[in-house]
């Protein structure tokens, strides 16, 4: 088949992780999809900046609108994150009737319904939230015939990284964040880490397709890891718990509403999430038919994020070569949604 040509939104470090992937496994891709995958331009802020990884010069441009709503390009993949322009492109590249695979969290969480509704191809976000790890395609596939009752675990690989530093080996909290940012955890901002923000955003998109309803990041009762001391982290410890900073989205006994919290917890050491180390993540998805399944693994950094991209790339390639469309929000109950705890 002809190529299916690729739009690239971004070059940080899951940018770049993605141009060289994409690259280095062309012709697996090609094989995999039915038709080459080809990169037909890269969106940057700034050229002539250096990369992680080398990206051919007639591919780089400063402009993105230009970029996304050209006539030959078949797929936007958006890894600038934030709100603007971000959401700007992704409604111009799907007026366009493109193919979009996004890792940005934090727009789905404020304005998702806005880009849902816009979708006339395909909208995957497998990378938006917890890395690597696969629970967007779980939640909206698989258990698409399962009744969800709780979703609960460890979405932020910075704090994790950081309370775990604290823990196993007394490290300041500025010591701890300063090494997260170091291997590219971090957020570029990141009171968005340690305040809670992303960690809320993911929530917020988890319960969304959990519960088959709306729930926005200001929907999530939110409280970061800024206040937690390094004696607070060794009484923890010495009492046989540690410190995690928990997701929680819960749907009501009576089923008709929702509460979605983001806040520290005293984990017993001998629980599961209690030996998530590092920058990994853990979620424990509770399900009527199910039971309780636990997904774990990479939850940031810039190749198992852009792992998480290249499956989606793969999914929306494969649909659009099939003149099909993959799963669209189902957004089918109106539940009140409050963090939990104001019941
Ligand atoms: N800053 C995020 C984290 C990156 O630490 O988990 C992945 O979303």
């Amino acid at each position: 088949s002809e190529p299916l040509k690729v739009a690239l939104l971004g070059c940080g470090v899951v940018g770049s992780q993605v141009v060289r992937l994409l690259t280095e496994q062309a012709d697996d891709l090609a094989a995999r999809v039915g038709a080459p995958l080809e990169l037909a331009g890269v969106a940057v802020r700034k050229l002539g900046r250096k990369r992680d990884v080398a990206v051919p010069e007639s591919l780089l441009t400063t402009d993105a609108h230009a970029l996304v709503t050209r006539d030959d390009v078949d797929i936007v993949v958006e890894v600038i994150g934030g709100i603007e322009p971000a959401r700007s492109l992704i409604l111009a590249a799907m007026a366009g009737g493109k193919s979009v695979v996004t890792a940005n969290k934090a727009l789905l969480a404020e304005d998702g319904a806005t880009v849902h509704a816009a979708n006339r191809a395909d909208l995957y976000f497998e990378a938006a939230v917890a890395g690597a790890i696969p629970l967007i395609r779980p939640l909206r596939e698989s258990l698409a015939g399962d009744r969800v009752h709780r979703v609960l675990g460890i979405v932020n690989g910075t704090t994790n990284y950081i309370l775990d530093k604290m823990d196993s080996s007394g490290a300041s909290f500025t010591d701890a964040l300063e090494e997260a940012q170091s291997l590219g955890y971090a957020e570029a901002d990141p009171t968005a880490d340690v305040e809670g923000f992303d960690a809320a955003a993911k929530a917020a998109i988890l319960a969304g397709i959990a519960f088959h309803t709306r729930v926005t990041a200001a929907d999530v009762y939110r409280e970061g890891i800024t206040e937690i001391s390094a004696a607070d982290v060794a009484s923890a410890k010495a009492m046989g718990y540690v410190i995690k900073l928990l997701a929680i989205c819960a749907r009501s006994d009576d089923g008709r509403s929702v509460g979605v919290r983001v806040h520290p917890a005293m984990i017993p050491r001998s629980h599961p999430l209690a030996g998530v180390r590092e920058a990994y993540n853990a979620v424990f998805v509770e399900a009527e038919s199910a039971g309780r399944l636990m997904f774990y693994g990479a939850g940031a950094g810039g190749a198992p994020t852009a792992s998480a991209v290249l499956g989606d790339l793969v999914a929306v390639a494969r649909n659009r070569l099939a003149g099909t469309r993959g799963p669209s929000e189902s957004v089918y109950a109106d539940l009140a949604v409050h963090p939990v705890g104001e019941t």
